[in-house]
């Protein structure tokens, strides 16, 4: 989602479009803004789609004004609609609210203020805070505020705006970013710092938890308990390009940089307090509904589909049901044994890749129940599924998925672990040791990062190279398959990923004098076999590149490179192992100066067959 907000001497809807538009690379389903107009009336116009349909709306009932909080909406909580989109008021209009992010503890508080008599106009977490603000209210705009945050859990970058009192704005965050923009006589409030580049280039970056009292000629930064913080002034030299990117030079870097927030997000709301169990509330599946699975298919594209190759390791190991994974395209013409105890997953980032909605449909006419993961709100697929579990990765712009993919690995381990539970094939001690685990997941992934100039070094010597090899086995072969994929779609590099064990059958063939191997070992079951493979490799003198788990210094001995990743149970292991593959197709593609973000011949969405 995007934020923006304004208080000054111009009008303040200019403003507020002007920057919306500024924002569009994030992708959104709607749009609105809320105007402080005459009288002091808030005003909330806002319109779903493009934000062309919120500027016809306010071209045609404008409302002049100097305060004012936009949005535009990546929908999470609630689909995509007029209603749901954001400002959301109180019902006497006296707070507005704009909201990124996710108020894990909105059902009680929503609970609550219905007993009391609040009435909900949409289905979003946001519209809580509203009514909360309002139940609360005191005549003390600021106090209120402060006092709404301590009863609210979650991640959030929040805009508030109060008719009561018309000379500021109050904003704060947890988890989500926020900027205020320093004018003269006039101060602006984004989410991202392209929405305000051309107002101002003088910015507070709010840190988690600091309050900004924001006014037309002062902002006052202070703690949640309102100790004063003097806040340095943050001079943006980025350019308008840049700035969108959030100062990485790709969207795809900044996406690979955004995977332990995307992953947090994913899990939030979803493991229960004490570790024990996986919340799905989306399924609210009973012991019932699993017992009538006799198996699972699971079909996807591209990344989406390595996935699935995973999720059926996932699956098959902790709940003991089986997975057969096809490929949308090959699933819907091979005339395939689906029936109504099948439960059809279907995997899309995007959720409008045509065959893998063509997938969905054949498994539904064939009698199957359907279960789609994806991560767009409202998106076809998500529409034609009998349940969605989505993954909060946030807008994916780069074409080669990298933070959708590791959130999908996410939601499909908590849905084996969810699975097992409800089927009781999977021991609780398991199952409470990967969900404890699960919650180190973004730390680790932030690890991984300390160790990217290792990452960019092998990437600038073997960057130049024609080809190169992935192996892996068990869980570490899907994930070979997707960090070739990788290699391959953004740096034009030929690159192959087999199952170790098969790599005698026939590519051993190609491996010769100095071809780089990329070695996964993150898998103990199966590590001694895979190090014959490294053997079997080094014998035909290929350049190997050992990746595994920190602390392997037996690996060192087989392998010419090693990279790590911090140690982690099997399950998690994977999702962190694609990270520095990620990394290595990365600065392969920026060696060979390939266009990262936008690969010749592909595109993010295809939906075309
Ligand atoms: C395209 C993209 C891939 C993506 C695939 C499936 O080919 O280039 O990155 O994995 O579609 O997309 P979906 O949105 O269904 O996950």
């Amino acid at each position: 989602c995007g934020i923006v907000g304004y208080i000054g001497f111009e009008d303040a809807s200019t403003f507020m479009l002007d920057g919306l538009s500024k924002l569009e690379y994030r992708g959104y389903d709607s749009a609105g803004i809320a105007v402080l107009g005459p009288d002091n009336v808030i005003k909330v116009q806002k319109k779903v789609g493009r934000l062309a349909n919120l500027e016809g709306v306010v071209k045609a009932d404008p409302n002049p004004g100097f305060m004012g909080i936009g949005h535009t909406r990546w929908a999470t909580h609630g689909r995509p609609s007029d209603m749901n989109a954001h400002p959301h008021t109180d019902a006497k209009g006296l707070f507005a609210v704009v909201h990124n992010g996710i108020v894990e503890n909105y059902l009680p508080i929503k609970e609550e203020l219905l007993k009391k008599g609040y009435e909900f106009k949409s289905e979003t977490d946001t519209e809580v805070v509203a009514h909360l603000l309002a139940d609360m209210y005191d005549g003390d705009f600021e106090g209120t505020v402060r006092r709404m945050l301590d009863r609210i859990e979650g991640s959030y970058s929040l805009v508030i705006m109060c008719a009561d009192d018309p000379s500021r704005i109050i904003c704060t965050k947890q988890d989500n970013p926020l900027v205020i923009g320093l004018g003269k006589g006039e101060n602006f409030i984004a989410s991202d710092i392209p929405a305000i580049i051309n107002h101002t280039r003088d910015t507070y970056i709010l840190n988690d938890g600091e309050v900004a009292i924001v006014t037309k000629d002062s902002v006052s930064v202070s703690d949640r308990a309102g100790n004063p913080i003097n806040k340095k002034v943050f001079h943006v030299t980025w350019n308008a390009e840049a700035a969108e990117k959030g100062g990485f030079e790709h969207f795809m870097l900044k996406e690979i940089y955004e995977q332990p927030k995307a992953i947090r997000d994913t899990l939030t709301g979803r493991i229960s307090k004490d570790n024990k169990e996986v919340i799905y509330e989306e399924l609210g599946w009973e012991p019932a509904d699993v017992a009538s699975i006799d198996r699972i298919l699971i079909t996807a594209c591209g990344t989406a589909y390595h996935a699935g190759l995973v999720a059926k390791y996932y699956i098959e190991q902790l709940a003991r049901i089986p997975v057969e994974v096809d490929i949308a395209s090959e699933y819907r013409y091979r005339n395939p044994l689906t029936d109504k105890n099948t439960l059809a997953i279907v995997i899309s980032q995007s959720g409008e890749t045509s065959d893998t909605l063509a997938a969905l449909k054949e498994a539904k006419r064939l009698g199957a129940r359907s279960l789609a993961v994806t991560n767009v709100v409202g998106s076809s697929i998500s529409r034609e599924a009998d349940q969605v579990i989505y993954t909060w990765a946030g807008p994916e712009i780069a074409v080669a998925s990298t933070k959708a993919y590791t959130t999908q690995l996410v939601a499909l381990l908590l849905l084996a672990v969810y699975l097992g539970q409800l089927n009781g094939k999977l021991d609780a001690s398991l199952r409470e040791q990967i969900l404890t685990d699960l919650h180190e997941l973004p730390n680790l992934c932030n690890e991984i990062f300390e160790s990217v100039d290792d990452i960019k070094a092998f990437a600038r010597n073997y960057g130049f190279r024609e080809d190169a090899f992935f192996l892996g086995r068990s869980i570490d072969y899907a994930v070979a398959m997707e960090g070739s994929l990788k290699l391959k779609e953004i740096s034009y590099i030929h690159a192959e990923a087999y199952a170790g064990g098969e790599l005698k059958h026939g590519t051993l063939a190609l491996i010769e004098e100095g071809v780089p191997v990329i070695a996964l070992a993150t898998q103990d079951d199966v590590r001694e076999k895979m190090m014959s493979n490294v053997k079997e490799v080094k014998a035909r003198d290929a350049v190997v590149i050992g990746l595994g788990l920190a602390g392997d210094t037996e690996l060192e001995k087989y392998v010419d490179h090693t990279i790590f990743v911090p140690r982690a149970d099997k399950y998690a292991a994977p999702i962190l192992a694609v990270v520095p593959l990620q990394l290595l197709a990365y600065y392969a593609a920026i060696t060979r100066g390939a266009d990262v973000d936008k690969p010749r011949n592909l595109a993010k969405s295809v939906t075309v067959e």
